[in-house]
């Protein structure tokens, strides 16, 4: 039987979050354990670049994410696990994608409008066509569902929407790729819960919040202590009687990491309007410091053997490359490149 395939990355641009680990790389663990999926997964290094970043910066970065995949459970014997910008055909790919897409659809783009009004002085051209790239990581394996958060579903249609239009014009090459969404998941920061959680510290535009900073973000490796300090911080004030956005942002926190008898005794305690706050919180702080004790361990230990996670990359690359040589083949000679 032909298995599914799976394709998904997460952006290099700085430590990953629970919002990513929810969105993303808990998903990506699953899938790739399910025998009747074939799942690739990369490190989207070309995409960081669309964000400011310090050269002396990316190359740890990468590290980082790829030891952060392989402390999640990310077996690279179960996957095809890679750095994008190590099979060249990407960006390739991404050119004549552009040259498909209208401006207009990529200019209605929620992420783009929010990061080009965000970083106001690096409006780059990257930014725009960061679909069209995306759309490239995504065909070039016919990749058939895309496991993310619910900020890139939009990316995910314009994928769909790109297959769509080089069919028609060149035949039928690439599947019209679907969300894999399980529910729609958006984890907001904790410093300000009408935002989403984001790697890229953002400047809260309400007035008197000023700067969420880190302080909004539950990274990954944050020590248990970090982790109560941040929760203990965390925006929770509601309109009178009314279930806040902080509140129901700690709640869905809750139903993923708490244990079912914490879930149950909040639960029942919001409903009743008895909810403490600073009861959720500690209990909170105290489920997600256990859950990532094993994540932390290990990425500790992979981070010591820098030429290990190396190693991996470059197998990775090779078994990936192999795949993306035949579509360019098969896409070259469609559009009459040869
Ligand atoms: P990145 O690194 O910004 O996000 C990685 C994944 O994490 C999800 N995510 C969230 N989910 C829930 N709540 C949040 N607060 C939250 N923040 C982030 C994102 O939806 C994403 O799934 N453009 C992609 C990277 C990429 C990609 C691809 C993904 C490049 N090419 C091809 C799929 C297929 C991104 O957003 O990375």
């Amino acid at each position: 039987m032909k298995k599914e395939i799976i394709v998904a990355g997460i952006r290099a641009s700085g430590k990953l979050h629970i919002g990513n680990y929810l969105g993303a790389l808990k998903q990506f663990v699953e899938l790739q354990n399910d025998p009747a999926k074939d799942c690739y997964f990369f490190i989207a290094d070309l995409h960081g670049l669309t964000t400011p970043f310090e050269p002396s910066d990316l190359s740890k970065t990468i590290l980082d994410v790829t030891a952060a995949y392989l402390a999640a459970g990310i077996d690279p014997d179960k996957c095809v696990f890679f750095p994008q910008s190590q099979v060249l055909e990407h960006a390739q790919l991404a050119w004549i994608f552009n040259c498909l897409l209208p401006l207009g659809e990529l200019e209605r783009m929620t992420q783009y409008k929010d990061k080009a009004r965000q970083h106001k002085e690096n409006i780059n051209a990257g930014l725009l066509t960061y679909p069209a790239l995306m759309a490239a990581d995504i065909l070039m394996y016919k990749g058939e569902a895309v496991p993310v958060g619910e900020d890139q579903v939009q990316h995910v249609e314009l994928a769909r929407v790109v297959a769509r239009k080089f069919n028609n014009r060149f035949g039928k090459t690439f599947p019209e790729p679907k969300t894999f969404l399980r529910e729609p998941l958006r984890i907001m920061s904790l410093a300000d819960p009408d935002k989403k959680m984001s790697k890229t510290p953002h400047q809260s535009l309400r007035s008197g919040a000023g700067q969420a900073g880190d302080d909004g973000c539950i990274f990954l490796d944050d020590t248990p202590l970090e982790i109560h300090r941040k929760l203990k911080k965390a925006v929770t004030a509601s309109e009178s009687g009314k279930k806040s956005p902080g509140e129901e942002n700690l709640m869905l926190l809750l139903a993923h990491f708490g244990k079912t008898d914490g879930i149950r005794h909040f639960t029942e305690a919001q409903n009743s309007g008895t909810l403490k706050y600073s009861e959720l919180k500690q209990a909170l702080a105290e489920s997600i410091s256990e859950y990532f004790t094993p994540f932390r361990e290990k990425k500790k230990e992979l981070l010591a053997r820098p030429e290990y996670l190396a190693r991996v990359l470059a197998q990775g690359a090779a078994k990936a490359a192999q795949i993306a040589r035949e579509t360019m083949l098969e896409v070259k000679e469609k559009i009459g490149l040869v």
